[in-house]
């Protein structure tokens, strides 16, 4: 080997070439086959000499370099990465049951009787990744965030040694590979260990110390735990050159990615729960965490006729672990106001682990649901969680109960605000009648306003706005644009009108000029908002995510919304294929309350709603039509229809109106064709739909 001293830049390019792709190798052997290649020493010695010929020949650092993998200097805060595609959750199933009933929809809607094949993988219970290679090379890393938008984990991810760098063979120009970023069991004791004795706040569980560990602004301390990954899925590829998912696999493979080894492809649903009973037999002895099952149709060209729901696709689900169960005491039962005004009854119980989360509280649902199974104060109690869902009270043990139990008497005023609570007939659930002058209403209000799927506003947690609000910080939505307005200088000039509510938030507990400084840039960000986003902000009963996103795509605008609805003028609402009489109804009361309307005005002056830009094809014979499908399909099932042309750009609807522009008719159509030839609606064959779609 020659002396560092005397290389050429020719030979120490060459020499970090080579280093480079040792140790890739290296890497490739130890992590994806646990068989290593490198003695530690030899792999320490090469890291040294990589090091030292960086350090004599800086601009000749390779973009894959193992040198990189230390993490670079810190960052204020993450930038965004938009999803080109969508990184997706999938829906959850607890039993083979409704793992069956998932296959048959499946096959339903496919219109075969044969089960397709599928991929069953370990669901990983880590945190999702997306790693973008262009010509092979990394380029760029980034975590789910709300599956549209995520954060630029680049140079945390790049500190993954088991995370190829640089690819070679034949790759597409464009690859994203997505998979699952954990912490082996192992790493997390240690971790957890380490910090115990440094009189440190230890993590909860692998999946939070992964977390806290990707989401570093520093990634040099990324760098120092020891974090891996599993590859499983894709995102933008500029040429699929696999068909099937167990293909894909074949391709992650070769290009040096970690794959689980327990994936399996299974035929029958037998087989799929013979696999299951057995991944959870292995599961304690498995060196990381995983919470069930991933079902995936293997075919590509099945998936894609099978599609997307709003978030989850059709072709996969999530069969998870059966909940984890615990038995401990209630202390204490107390109701909670939601934002709706819902009374809930809550649990206060002596803290337990529960498969490895402390757990302290369990809803008890509603009054009825404490009555039915007899739950009293001093009861000793079977308590479970299953993924992230609430922890729920299973039953009462009666053998146990003491002499001293007290039975919970359901209030029927409000505990925050003693209004009446009142339950309408048909209703399980007690309200209370304070409205907007009960504070636990606003505050619940307020939450949603800035959580994950609304303004989704980093700095305003829980916490914070409680605290705002009892200080008179905010007390409603658009207040929150105008705390740096009113967050006066030091001198305050007592004969400003703003004075009166002026404060200086640097200078509260647990904040700083930096922290306030980050609040309202976090909150200036958001002054431009998504159309959906801010339908779902607004909080209006049972209008969720989902129904938001189909109010944007069909109104388009948020005036023309809020036009139809103060106008009562519901032609349109009602037509939409997924909004009922009862959704329709609230959303109507939403925009006939008086203060409902004014907290929009006070926000509209704050913010920009964005109109809804629809981001499926704009160049289809669809796009923005609304359809009407009736009758039976021959060569499609009413569902694959559906969602072509949805994917398409068309609004499909229930029933036939002036504003529809085709209804698609099958075999035996009703009163729907015969409506759309009284308004003159133009009508397809399905064999016209076919073409009109090719
Ligand atoms: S596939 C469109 N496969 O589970 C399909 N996800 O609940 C996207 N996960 O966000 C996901 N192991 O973080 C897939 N083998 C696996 C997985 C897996 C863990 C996580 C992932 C995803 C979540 C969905």
């Amino acid at each position: 080997m020659i002396d560092i001293a005397e290389l050429t830049e020719e030979q120490a390019k060459a020499e970090l070439q080579r280093i480079a792709a040792e140790m890739a190798k290296s890497d490739i052997a130890y992590y994806q086959f646990d068989a290593p290649y490198l003695t530690d020493a030899e792999y320490d010695s090469l890291k040294r000499r990589n090091e030292q010929i960086e350090a004599k020949f800086p601009h000749l650092v390779r973009a894959d370099s193992p040198s990189r993998r230390v993490g670079a200097p810190i960052k204020s805060e993450f930038s965004k990465v938009s999803h080109r595609f969508p990184m997706l959750s999938l829906g959850d199933v607890f039993s083979i049951e409704e793992v069956d009933d998932f296959i048959l929809g499946v096959k339903r809607f496919l219109n075969t009787a044969d089960t397709p094949t599928f991929m069953c993988e370990p669901k990983i219970d880590g945190l999702s990744f997306s790693a973008r290679y262009e010509h092979g090379k990394f380029v760029q890393g980034a975590t789910r965030g709300d599956g549209t938008t995520g954060e630029d984990i680049t140079a945390n991810l790049r500190t993954i040694r088991s995370l190829p760098l640089d690819i070679k063979g034949p790759v597409p120009d464009i690859l994203e590979v997505r998979g699952e970023v954990y912490m082996s069991k192992a790493d997390f004791f240690a971790l957890n260990q380490k910090y115990e004795s440094e009189g440190k706040k230890t993590f909860a569980n692998p999946r939070n110390a992964a977390a806290g560990s990707l989401r570093q602004l520093d990634s040099r301390i990324t760098a120092e735990r020891n974090l891996s990954i599993f590859a499983y899925t894709w995102g933008e590829v500029s040429n699929r050159v696999w068909d099937s998912q167990a293909d894909f696999f074949e391709h992650l493979r070769a290009w040096g990615f970690p794959i689980n080894p327990l994936n399996k492809l299974c035929h029958s649903v037998a087989e799929i729960e013979q696999n299951f009973a057995r991944i959870m037999e292995i599961r304690a002895s498995l060196p990381y965490d995983i919470d069930g099952m991933v079902y995936k149709v293997n075919s590509i060209e099945l998936q894609e006729r099978l599609g997307f729901l709003t978030r989850t696709p059709r072709w996969a689900i999530a069969h998870k672990f059966p909940a984890e169960q615990a038995i401990t005491t209630i202390n204490n039962i107390r109701v909670q106001v939601g934002r709706t005004g819902a009374l809930t009854p809550v649990a206060d119980l002596e803290p337990i682990n529960v498969g490895g989360v402390m757990v302290s509280h369990a809803t008890l649902h509603n009054e009825d649901e404490i009555k039915r199974k007899d739950i009293r104060i001093g009861d000793s109690v079977i308590i479970q969680r299953a993924g992230d869902v609430i922890p729920q009270v299973v039953g009462v043990i009666k053998e146990k109960r003491p002499a001293d139990s007290v039975e919970f008497e359901f209030p029927h005023y409000c505990p925050e605000c003693g209004a009446h609570a009142i339950r309408e007939e048909d209703e399980a659930v007690r309200r209370c009648t304070g409205g907007l002058t009960c504070p636990a209403q606003i505050i619940e209000r307020l939450k949603h306003f800035v959580s994950r799927d609304a303004f989704d506003i980093e700095g305003l947690g829980s916490k914070v706005i409680e605290e705002f609000y009892r200080d008179k910080i905010i007390q409603n939505p658009a207040d929150i644009f105008t705390i740096e307005q009113r967050n006066q200088p030091e001198v305050i000039d007592l004969f400003s009108p703003l004075s009166a509510n002026s404060f200086r938030l640097q200078n509260r507990e647990g904040w700083g000029i930096k922290s306030v400084d980050n609040l309202f840039k976090a909150i200036n960000a958001k002054r431009t908002i998504s159309l959906p986003r801010f339908i779902y902000a607004l909080g209006i009963r049972q209008v969720g995510s989902a129904t938001a996103l189909l109010l944007a795509q069909n109104y388009g605008t948020f005036e023309a919304f809020m036009n139809d609805m103060i106008n009562k003028d519901t032609a349109k609402l009602v037509s939409i294929d997924g909004i009922g009489g009862a959704m329709a109804k609230d959303i109507v009361e939403f925009f006939a309350e008086a203060h409902n309307l004014k907290t929009i005005h006070d926000l509209l002056a704050q913010v920009h709603v964005e109109p809804y830009v629809d981001n499926t094809r704009h160049d289809s014979p669809l796009t923005g039509k609304t359809v009407v499908f009736t009758g039976t399909l021959e060569h499609l099932t009413r569902q694959e229809a559906k969602s072509k042309a949805q994917s398409l750009g068309a609004k499909v609807a229930g029933s036939v109106s002036k504003n529809t522009d085709y209804v698609i008719m099958g075999a035996d159509a009703g009163s729907k064709a015969a409506k759309a030839k009284e308004l003159g609606v133009q009508i397809l064959s399905e064999a016209e739909f076919l073409e009109l779609i090719k």
